[in-house]
């Protein structure tokens, strides 16, 4: 059926990740597919708001899917946060004749979007981060790869670390968040993992079980630290000073946000990207796009921002009693 959306924008905001290309790629060829034509908006909100967008074609994306980070560059912007930043952005849309966006994001992106929709610009969420912190979808685009990027550097560090009989913190991104770090934490067999939602009892349940590691022959120690717990430095410190084990701090930092996106990334931004097209396309607004029980499903953006994703306690549980 032939849509009576011309235009639909799509921009990528907040902090990049891997397999937002493969969502932009989607939401260009799904609009060409219904005889839409897909305007690429740069560095986010910004580029709403100061109209610095471009026309694009099935092949202005060709080769992307492969690669980290996004073609449209990513930024934060203060101003859209503001009245006179949105009332912008509308008055852009409209001079561009742009009839929808697909924002892909964060839950701060998904504020912006949620802004957009009620001031008639129709509008439609995908979630990509890193952090997999958004509420209401299990995934986010880009969690896989990062995992995969951090067990890598890891398992490089667990060579030497091993060779000295040290203890390594390393810590791995997630914002306030500790999903990351217990994904990766089980994944490496930390000897322990801190993450924000959980407090520990850090005499038992890291200098206790890294004595009891050592006792049991275990060479390295590897403590897993989600950067909301903070004071990683501090961390190691108390290792070393109450245990005697020579203990180093890593911090990956953004090496885990790069690098080419995983087949569930790929395929994830592709299908998430696709979906975004196909509700502005209806007609729809105001929705995010949210991976739930294996399935793609749409929740309004209200909604979606009440939603809270609790930590995977029995993930948890797993790591903690198999880290002896
Ligand atoms: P993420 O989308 O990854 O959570 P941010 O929280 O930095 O990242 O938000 C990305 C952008 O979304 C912000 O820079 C801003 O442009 C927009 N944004 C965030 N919160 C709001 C808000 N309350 N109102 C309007 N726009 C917002
Ligand atoms: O939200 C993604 C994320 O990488 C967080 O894990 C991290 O706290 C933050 O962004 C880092 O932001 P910036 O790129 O601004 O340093």
């Amino acid at each position: 059926m032939e849509s009576k959306v011309r235009r639909i924008g799509i921009l990528t905001s907040g902090g990049d990740a891997p397999g937002m290309n493969a969502a932009v790629r989607a939401a260009v060829r799904n609009c060409v597919h219904h005889g839409i034509i897909p305007i690429g908006i740069r560095r986010g909100y910004n580029g709403l708001i100061h109209a610095d967008t471009m026309v694009m074609d099935a092949r202005s994306v060709n080769g992307i899917s492969d690669r980290g980070g996004t073609m449209l560059y990513t930024a934060r912007c203060d101003e859209f946060k503001t009245d006179e930043g949105i009332a912008q952005a509308v008055r852009t849309c409209r001079y561009a004749g742009i009839d929808g966006i697909v924002a892909i994001g964060g839950d701060g992106t998904f504020r912006g979007a949620g802004k957009l929709s009620a001031a008639g610009i129709n509008t439609i969420g995908v979630p990509a981060t890193i952090d997999n912190d958004i509420g209401c979808s299990h995934y986010t685009i880009g969690f896989d790869t990062a995992a995969n990027t951090a067990i890598e550097c890891i398992d490089k560090l667990s060579d030497t670390m091993q060779s000295h009989e040290r203890a390594s913190v390393v810590e791995v991104m997630g914002r306030h968040a500790g999903h990351l770090a217990v994904y990766v934490g089980l994944a490496v067999g930390a000897t322990a993992i801190l993450v924000p939602e959980y407090p520990v009892d850090f005499e038992r349940d890291v200098l206790e079980k890294i004595r009891q590691g050592r006792y049991n022959g275990k060479r390295h120690h590897l403590i897993v630290v989600a950067e909301g717990v903070g004071n990683t430095q501090g961390i190691a410190d108390r290792i070393e000073n109450e245990t005697g084990i020579d203990a180093r701090v890593s911090i990956i930092g953004h090496i885990q946000r790069g690098g080419s996106p995983s087949a569930r990334d790929r395929t994830m931004g592709a299908r998430m990207g696709h979906m975004a097209v196909e509700q502005l396309a209806a007609g729809k607004t105001d929705l995010v796009v949210c991976y739930r029980d294996s399935h793609l499903v749409t929740i309004p953006i209200a909604e979606a921002l009440q939603m809270t994703k609790p930590m995977d306690p029995y993930m948890y549980q797993v790591a903690y009693d198999v880290s002896i």
